[in-house]
């Protein structure tokens, strides 16, 4: 499917871990689109080599950066920029990891130094992000930021814990970064709100299989898929979508305004 609709964009990828990864669906797409990018994620995803794979594949960099780290964020943008030889066009943020979830604490029993560290790496890298750029002049003119999101941040998922708390944090900085970085060069930034979907960050949820199968029934169209996302994706850093920004744009099958499909009530009958 090759439309050719980021010929010459020059981009940077966040959070290609492995094969399973949002992130690595999207990298490929946006190469396959004519895009040129940098890859990054924190050093110690590096180390587990995968990466290493999909940067011979899309024939990019790897510019490590911890997303908690201001010097991190400042060298890879500064290095993105000396690579590409000039400004960046678009940004994937697909960056997120619980502490509490990890180490097994609910919400009602959240660990503070956890939680802290969980909003640092899930949200508040998307401000350090877009301060970094606007502070670097980085992005082009209509340049485009997008982050990805669940939403877990406008309903509540009991088993999502903290991270519901995190999510609501980024789409608001999205929103809140994007009438500024808009005023100031036409720069956009969106969330997509994406369907559950099997990666290593997704499985981490308690009752995984339940919640996927759940939203799978509860979407007319079913769950939408991470190649799925990478075209949605692939369009919002196109210039066929220039004046959407500030957005939280949900990419899931119509779940987000469904009440309860025919599927759930014959289950509830049974
Ligand atoms: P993933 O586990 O493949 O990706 C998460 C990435 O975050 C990994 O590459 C990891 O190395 C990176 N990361 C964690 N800490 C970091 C740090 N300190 N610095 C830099 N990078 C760091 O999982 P997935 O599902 O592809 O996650 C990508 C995004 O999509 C996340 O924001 C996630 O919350 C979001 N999302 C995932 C859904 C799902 O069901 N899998 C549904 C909706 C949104």
């Amino acid at each position: 499917m090759a439309h050719n609709l980021l010929q010459g964009k020059k981009g940077i990828i966040f959070g290609a871990l492995d094969a399973n990864s949002i992130a690595w669906k999207i990298a490929e797409r946006c190469v396959e689109q004519g895009a040129q990018i940098v890859l990054t994620n924190a050093p110690i995803a590096m180390r587990m080599g995968e990466i290493k794979k999909l940067a011979e594949a899309c024939n990019a960099p790897i510019i490590p950066a911890d997303v908690t780290s201001n010097d991190d964020i400042n060298n890879l943008i500064t290095k993105s920029m000396e690579h590409f030889g000039g400004k960046i066009d678009f940004i994937l943020h697909s960056v997120g990891m619980s502490m509490n979830i990890r180490k097994g604490r609910n919400y009602m029993d959240l660990d503070y130094d956890f939680n802290h560290k969980t909003n640092d790496i899930s949200a508040t890298s998307l401000h350090r992000l877009l301060q970094t750029c606007y502070k670097l002049d980085a992005l082009n003119e209509w340049g485009s930021v997008v982050a990805l999101t669940y939403i877990a941040a406008q309903r509540v998922f009991p088993d999502y814990g903290e991270m519901a708390d995190a999510k609501s944090l980024l789409e608001s900085i999205a929103r809140s970064f994007g009438y500024h970085y808009g005023k100031k060069n036409k720069v956009r930034v969106n969330t997509i709100s994406q369907s559950p979907t099997r990666t290593t960050a997704g499985s981490g949820v308690k009752g995984f299989d339940g919640f996927i199968s759940y939203a799978e029934k509860m979407s007319p169209l079913g769950n939408a898929t991470a190649d799925q996302c990478a075209d949605y994706a692939v369009t919002l850093f196109s210039d066929l979508t220039k004046m959407v920004t500030m957005q939280n744009l949900f990419h899931d099958g119509g779940f987000s305004f469904t009440g309860v499909s025919a599927e759930v009530i014959e289950q509830m009958e049974k």
